[in-house]
């Protein structure tokens, strides 16, 4: 087994809302080894960029961790003062983020903001960046981008959709070493730029021996692309296994429900075949958050959530269909 670079241990984020708070994250456990490609999948609004945020530690203020660790490299994260949580940053933790418009800032050229990453990168420890011109071109030519040099005189409104992810690429490439978080990056894309982008991140984290978290909420996607897949539902992550298997054989009736809706090898939304919606974290139900759309729900399910445990060789699942020897109710 390799090292683990990332493990999220019983996370829960709140926000502070008019009039309430909502209890978002419900105890996620999340981890990535070294080099490993995880994907991240669930419906729009369950809590995935909220996760991403905890450990990039750039939550809004409203929000609040009552409850959980973050570890990279074995360091607490949450517990770092901001010399110490620069110097993380500066090892390479960067994320693509899903809309590639907001990550760019129109008034400046991208050479401009790549020579800002860079030196932000460099963190705390003071050390000049001596050739940023030359990081910068190289990462604009890693991303594939024609012409690097005058890419750097460019504006982002310059630039086509395309292209402009791509420079977010380049943005996220210059710095990442340890970790690529890439979060939908390819959703407003279209589908033959979304799988040339996606083979460009996939080779650039291998050439770099670099992990990659792959946010999608296209299953095609993250088979294509991940080792290892967590599937996440309101705030909790219900499944994890290898990408393979867990296309093979889905344990849990939710992910059981994305499978089925989506049409073969292709991407798409998945909710479709899943009646209902993610519950108001204003008031979430009191056991598993799936329960009231679940066709399996049965006593124990409204009661405690069930933990995420091992019920086939690293094949985890957070349902009490399997567990206490319950017996498999889905064929009953
Ligand atoms: N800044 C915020 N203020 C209040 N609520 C938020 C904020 N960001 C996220 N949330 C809540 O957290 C939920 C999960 O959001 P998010 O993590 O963005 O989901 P995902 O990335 O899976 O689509 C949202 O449905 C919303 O209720
Ligand atoms: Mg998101």
């Amino acid at each position: 087994m390799s090292e683990t670079l990332l493990d999220i241990k019983n996370l829960h984020v709140w926000f502070k809302v008019y009039g309430g708070v909502l209890k978002v994250l419900n105890g996620v456990n999340f981890n990535v080894k070294i080099g490993e490609k995880v994907g991240l999948v669930g419906e729009a609004g369950c809590g995935k960029t909220t996760t991403m945020k905890a450990l990039l530690r750039v939550l809004p203020n409203l929000a609040l961790i009552p409850e959980g660790d973050i570890f990279v490299r074995g360091k607490n994260i949450l517990k770092l003062n901001s010399r110490e949580l620069a110097d993380l940053r500066g090892r390479g933790l960067s994320m693509i983020f899903q809309d590639p418009t907001s990550a760019l800032n129109p008034v400046f050229t991208i050479g401009q903001q790549l020579d800002d990453i860079i030196k932000y990168s460099a963190g705390s420890s003071g050390q000049k960046v001596a050739n940023k011109k030359n990081i910068a071109l190289s990462a604009l030519h890693e991303a594939r981008l024609p012409d690097p040099e005058r890419m750097l005189d460019s504006y982002p409104i310059q630039l086509s959709g395309g292209m402009r992810q791509r420079v977010c690429i380049a943005f996220a490439i210059a710095t990442a070493r340890d970790l690529l978080i890439a979060d939908e990056p390819t959703t407003n894309l279209d589908v033959t730029i979304q799988d040339q982008v996606l083979r460009l991140i996939k080779d650039l984290v291998e050439k770099k021996g670099a992990s990659l978290i792959l946010i999608t909420h296209s299953l095609g996607l993250a088979r294509e692309t991940t080792e290892r897949v967590y599937v996440m539902y309101a705030g909790n992550m219900i499944e994890m296994a290898a990408t393979s298997l867990l296309f093979k054989k889905p344990f849990h009736p939710y992910t059981q429900g994305l499978l089925a809706s989506v049409p073969r090898l292709s991407g798409g939304g998945f909710a479709e075949g899943i009646p209902g919606r993610i519950p108001n974290y204003r008031n979430p139900p009191p056991g598993c958050r799936f329960a009231p759309r679940c066709p399996y729900a049965f006593a124990p399910c409204t009661k405690a959530m069930p933990p995420l445990i091992d019920v086939d060789d690293g094949h985890q699942v957070a349902c009490y269909l399997y567990q206490n020897g319950q017996e498999d109710r889905r064929n009953a």
